[in-house]
């Protein structure tokens, strides 16, 4: 490892697990460890269900490589668009994307029964319920490539703990190891990851936008804002604001064209800097930070909100979203699978970490905001959000 990392205290729960669930716990773990418990549990219909999903949760936990490698592989050939309200059958697929059928008939079949596809009349292959999303969302496509990076960072997982930060993924993010990146990487890097966020920031914004009425504010700042596709879908949802956007100067200069092809010169001005080196523009009564902390490490968020603070008026608002984790406290949870996949996404990256809820509010209520709450929001997976006022 080349540069230290923030180790976060666990939860206190986790420290202070009682004694009582300590011991059931044990009890539990040898409970499961039964060869004649577990074939018991097989013969009854109360306890079947819970070890067959038991097994089947095993399975996929060992097979989520190829179940990725699937999906990558449809998305290269571009199967989901080419079968969107046109199943063809394979023959037709063979031709168009230049595959022998033996083959080729391996990967439809795997699409079907991960649910990407489906099998329709006469021998035909049509979109199946998880590949529809998969056509209609080239986000979700760009993201599906992009995790290939990471993915290749990660082929030997302990080796990738020892050197994590020195792979694809961390050559991918310029700034999230370099604090000078904007002066002097290549300008490419900035309008890659750009695209990037542009195309998968679809979902977050439509939790943001559903969930928090802008109506009372005049004025929004987004820090970290990328090419503007958030400035650009609030300016649609709420046309009586004027939005400010801060990033690094060759990210808005992308921003910039994208705002100027959208005619949306006259409500926006763009505020070029760096948040490690720059003060943040005043004058806006709200800020957003979508996606951003979890970049970075503790010490950067610290400084990050004390300056968001310090450019607000009293009674401003700082409404903070980005994908946190989903367990809780206690550590129980249903939908943790997620955090997996953030926790070495981030470590991939470069410098930052997936935080709980309760950090984020904690820091927030460190840089001096208050009433700091979370909004309960349709797709947290998406997103979680949080505000806070300055008083
Ligand atoms: C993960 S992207 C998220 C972009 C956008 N908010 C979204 O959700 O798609 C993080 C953004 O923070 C910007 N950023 C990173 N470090 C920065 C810094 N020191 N000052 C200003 N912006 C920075 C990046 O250029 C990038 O646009």
């Amino acid at each position: 490892m080349s540069k230290p990392m923030d180790l976060p205290n666990l939860p206190a729960t986790v420290h202070d697990v009682a004694p009582w669930r300590d011991r059931f716990l044990q009890w539990l773990e040898r409970i499961y460890a039964s060869p004649t418990i577990y074939k018991w549990s097989l013969l009854t219909p109360f306890t079947s269900w819970i070890t067959k999903r038991r097994t089947q949760q095993i399975f996929d936990l060992m097979a989520g490589f190829v179940y990725s490698q699937v999906l990558l592989g449809c998305v290269r050939l571009d199967l989901f668009r080419m079968l969107q309200n046109a199943p063809a059958d394979i023959k037709q697929i063979a031709q168009r994307v230049g595959l022998p059928e033996p083959a080729l008939q391996r990967l439809l079949l795997s699409a079907v029964a991960l649910k990407l596809l489906e099998c329709r009349r006469n021998g035909r292959f049509g979109l199946g319920p998880l590949g529809v999303p998969m056509a209609l969302h080239t986000g979700i496509a760009a993201m599906v490539e992009h995790n290939d990076l990471l993915y290749r960072d990660m082929q030997n997982p302990i080796g990738f703990l020892n050197h994590a930060w020195k792979g694809s993924m961390a050559d991918y993010w310029p700034y999230a190891h370099d604090a000078q990146a904007a002066t002097h990487a290549d300008p490419e890097k900035f309008s890659q990851y750009s695209d990037l966020m542009a195309a998968s920031q679809g979902f977050v914004v439509q939790e943001i936008l559903d969930t928090y009425p802008f109506a009372n504010h005049r004025c929004v700042l987004d820090v970290g804002a990328g090419k503007g596709r958030f400035a650009s879908e609030l300016a649609a949802h709420a046309p009586h604001l004027q939005i400010k956007l801060f990033d690094l100067p060759p990210v808005l200069a992308l921003a910039s064209e994208n705002i100027r092809s959208k005619g949306l010169t006259a409500r926006m001005a763009l505020h070029p800097g760096s948040f490690l080196h720059d003060p943040l523009p005043t004058g806006a009564d709200m800020v957003t930070l979508v996606r951003v902390a979890h970049d970075h490490p503790d010490d950067v968020v610290r400084q990050l909100l004390a300056k968001i603070h310090a450019a607000l008026p009293s009674d401003g608002v700082l409404l903070l979203a980005e994908p946190m984790a989903q367990t809780a406290a206690d550590g129980q949870t249903s939908e943790a699978q997620t955090d997996a996949y953030f926790h070495f996404y981030l470590l991939a990256m470069g410098a930052g970490r997936l935080r709980t809820p309760q950090e984020l509010m904690r820091l927030m209520t460190e840089a001096g905001f208050s009433d700091v709450t979370r909004l309960a929001n349709r797709l947290p997976i998406h997103a979680q959000l949080l505000v806070g006022r300055k008083t």
